[in-house]
């Protein structure tokens, strides 16, 4: 079978693989559609610490199943958790899976989904009435959601996500989805209008309007009730604790490429909640894929390319030296 293969830090190239073989009880699955993800392009670009080479990249994946197995038929429309988890460590026995100290995400520490077929533990599948682009859509909106999920959003919160991106758009689309009114933050108008038909109701350019000054006039001057950090800059990182409200909720998703100073102060006289949030569990799972089953996602416009197999390298190549051309590129594979 034919596989994309990072072979080191800026080799990729289309190789022949064996194909693999399920051992019992385990899925073997013809892939669809891969979307390529900000992890994907840093491996390419040798910027992933966590990654290895060589290795298959692809973890956002739409696949069919191929022999039945418990809980599947053959022919089921799928798309998969990439993250494994150990059992072990605290955070698996607090039953935060998505936060093992162990996680292997496909595509990173294994092999990932950029080949023709692909054996993962059932436990890992989910079935939904989607399309192979929807499908490849869930898991990097699983992010957002899961964000919005340890920030306990309701209908009755004001919540603002600085950084509209790829992540901070599933933050957006949660925070809409549970009805809460959703502010969105970002440089970039292009994203901030992705973000409004996400489900923002209010937009915010900081590149030429003041985000203290807005933020305050949006919320007669209190603040935000939750603020999600979706880039990892220190500017923005501090921005969350001196824009929230007075006993607000901060939830970082960003990760910050270096050491932020704060003023320490405002997380204790604002008796701030200050919640980190990593991947992914199987409920934020189910809630991606009711949101998208509702069609209440921009999903055309959340991706702006789909290229054959064959083509990838091409389009990892162009991607990584124009980033800001491209939303989300789509793997057409099968
Ligand atoms: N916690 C997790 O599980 C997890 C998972 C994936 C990615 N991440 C992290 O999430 C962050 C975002 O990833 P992404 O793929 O969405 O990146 P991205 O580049 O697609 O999005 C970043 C967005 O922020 C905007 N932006 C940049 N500077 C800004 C500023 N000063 N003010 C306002 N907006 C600004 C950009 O225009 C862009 O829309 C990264 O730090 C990444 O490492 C975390
Ligand atoms: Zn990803
Ligand atoms: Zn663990």
């Amino acid at each position: 079978m034919k596989a994309v293969v990072l072979r080191g830090p800026g080799e990729i190239a289309v190789e022949d693989r064996p194909q693999p073989s399920p051992a019992e009880g385990e899925a073997l699955l013809k892939v669809n559609m891969i979307g390529l993800c900000g992890s994907d392009l840093n491996s390419y670009r040798g910027k992933n610490p966590m990654a290895s080479f060589p290795r298959i990249p692809g973890h956002e994946i739409s696949a069919t199943v191929v022999d039945r197995i418990a809980g599947f038929h053959s022919g089921d429309q799928v798309t998969l958790s990439p993250y494994t988890s150990c059992g072990k460590c605290a955070a698996c026995k607090r039953g935060r899976p998505n936060a093992c100290q162990y996680n292997q995400t496909l595509g990173v520490q294994r092999d990932g989904g950029l080949t023709e077929y692909l054996v993962v533990p059932p436990e890992k599948l989910y079935t939904a009435n989607l399309s192979l682009m929807e499908l490849c859509l869930v898991e990097p909106l699983t992010v957002g959601f899961h964000a919005v999920a340890r920030g306990r959003v309701t209908g009755a919160d004001t919540v603002a996500i600085i950084g509209c991106g790829g992540v901070g758009l599933g933050a957006v689309a949660a925070a809409g989805f549970r009805g809460a009114r959703t502010i969105g933050v970002d440089v970039d108008d292009a994203k901030l209008e992705i973000a409004r038909k996400a489900g923002a109701t209010e937009l915010i350019n900081t590149s030429r309007e003041d985000l203290h000054a807005k933020l305050s006039q949006l919320t007669n001057g209190f603040g935000p009730d939750v603020i999600i950090e979706a880039i990892g800059l220190p500017s923005t990182f501090r921005a969350a604790v001196e824009e929230v409200a007075f006993t607000g909720r901060i939830v970082y998703i960003g990760y910050a490429k270096e050491p932020v100073a704060y003023e320490t102060r405002l997380f204790v006289q604002k008796e701030l909640d200050i919640l980190g949030s990593r991947n992914a569990l199987p409920e934020d799972f189910r809630e991606v894929i009711r949101m998208l089953e509702e069609h209440r996602f921009p999903v055309d416009d959340a991706v702006s390319r789909i290229v054959p197999l064959e083509e990838t390298p091409e389009a990892i190549a162009a991607w990584s030296a124009d980033p800001a051309r491209f939303t989300k590129i789509m793997v057409q594979v099968g």
